[in-house]
């Protein structure tokens, strides 16, 4: 685990993610804070920084650390912060819980974003947690065999179920013309190249619909296997949330779920998602 001088890490499991505690990102942010937050965001894939008192301004400049907006072309972003959408549940609201399922923000970008960010406002006393499992780990524990069978087919992402699904839950407002998004498909590599690392991954969620060549018939038991070997408790970790915690994850070599137990308390989250690159299928010169 390397070593930070601005911060305390606690690693949350053997396969991801950790707590950062001990730095302030409401003020001036020092060059070996950023620093450490980017060794740490590549080590980790998901960091969470604990008690934080951020306002959007503040949580935009931290956020500008990881790159640009993504765009978001589905969901009502907030008055005058076009890159921010603020997700409220409310005590017995019912209904499906916003990304209550294994899944990657946005897969159907032509680039996905590089990486989601959420802040806590206001938290449930427990409950609430979010899992994330590590697809890095979960391309390498396939067998040979089974790699070699897989790692060169195509996937085709549709944005077909997202707009369906987020106009069902009432935490997050969509966009009246979001439903354009679910005519959307894009091809991705099953196994790309991390663009910032180089290592390879198994980027499977529910937005791939089926594989290049094949019928969705042919691709379907493909899917639902990998989904099922990325997801393996052996690859997660689960966070657990607070008021004042900043999660930032990366959202190409990772897979997130929320966990929806917790009907009698309110739980309000501002979320971002940052510009991400095409996902290389051959290797480059990692940097
Ligand atoms: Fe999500």
């Amino acid at each position: 685990m390397p070593n930070f001088r601005s911060f305390q890490a606690n690693p949350l499991s053997g396969s991801l993610g950790a707590e950062i505690i001990g730095c302030d990102l409401s003020g001036e942010l020092s060059n070996q804070l950023i620093d450490d937050i980017a060794t740490a965001f590549r080590h980790f894939h998901m960091l969470c920084f604990r008690d934080q008192s951020l306002d959007l301004d503040a949580y935009r400049r931290v956020a500008r650390l990881f790159g640009p907006f993504s765009g978001n072309p589905i969901h009502v972003a907030l008055p005058g912060y076009p890159e921010f959408v603020r997700v409220i549940v409310e005590p017995h609201q019912g209904g499906p819980t916003f990304g209550g399922n294994w899944h990657t923000d946005l897969s159907w970008f032509e680039a996905p974003p590089k990486a989601t960010m959420l802040y806590g406002e206001e938290c449930p006393p427990y409950g609430g947690d979010t899992m994330f499992a590590n697809l890095h780990l979960a391309w390498e524990r396939l067998s040979p065999t089974l790699q070699n069978m897989v790692e060169g087919l195509v996937s085709i992402h549709s944005g077909y179920t997202t707009y369906g699904v987020n106009a069902a839950v009432r935490a997050i407002k969509v966009v009246d013309e979001g439903w354009e998004v679910s005519q959307t498909e894009v091809e991705h590599p099953l196994v790309p190249y991390h663009p910032e690392t180089g290592r390879r991954f198994l980027f499977i969620n529910p937005n791939v619909v089926r594989f290049k060549g094949m019928t969705e018939t042919e691709s379907r038991p493909i899917i639902e296997m990998l989904l099922k070997e990325a997801t393996r408790m052996d690859t997660t970790c689960r966070l657990v949330w607070r008021a004042g915690s900043l999660a930032v994850w990366d959202n190409r070599c990772l897979l997130h779920h929320a966990i929806g137990d917790y009907p009698n308390f309110r739980r309000v989250m501002v979320r971002t998602t940052i510009a991400g690159d095409r996902l290389p299928a051959e290797a480059r010169n990692a940097a």
